[in-house]
């Protein structure tokens, strides 16, 4: 996965850069254990979803160009058949559009981002949620505290709309 890594223009433990990734990666695992995602496409869209971005503010077309990177990685890179790659491109290229309805697995990666905008002071709303796991208080506490926690959120303010 170094090959991702490299092409990430900002700033590495930025609000959108590897600690964000790896939190996404650990919610979209806890919430798997209940839906039933497919920890595959998950895992890859903890590393993928917002490796093309090119500013940390707005920057309404970083799903597409994550989506679009997808087709030029070496064939068997990320190890997904072709349906896995077809759900991982979907999730990667809607994923701030604020979408609930898709394949539970396309659900579950959305939610594990969402989950992880405190770092940007932002509490996830549970009726933007997609699934039911993502919704359980316990659930939302646990991934508040978490994204909170990360020192590259410091000084965030609530207004940070469109960070997913
Ligand atoms: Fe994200």
């Amino acid at each position: 996965m170094a090959v991702l890594g490299r092409g990430y223009r900002l700033r590495w433990e930025g609000i959108h850069g590897w600690p964000h990734w790896v939190r996404v990666r650990e919610n979209g695992e806890r919430l798997a254990v209940v839906t039933g995602a497919d920890l595959d496409v998950l895992q890859a869209f903890a590393l993928v979803h917002d490796i093309a971005r090119r500013n940390d503010a707005h920057d309404p077309g970083h799903g597409a160009r994550a989506a679009a990177l997808l087709d030029t990685l070496p064939d068997g890179l990320l190890r997904l058949d072709g349906f896995q790659l077809e759900q991982l491109t979907f999730a990667c290229a809607h994923h701030t559009e604020g979408l609930l309805e898709a394949d539970v697995t396309i659900q579950t990666c959305w939610d594990a981002d969402r989950l992880d905008l405190g770092r940007v002071g932002i509490e996830p709303d549970p009726a933007l949620l997609c699934t039911e796991a993502a919704r359980r208080p316990e659930v939302l506490e646990w991934a508040w505290q978490r994204s909170i926690g990360d020192e590259s959120s410091a000084g965030q303010t609530r207004n940070g709309a469109g960070h997913a």
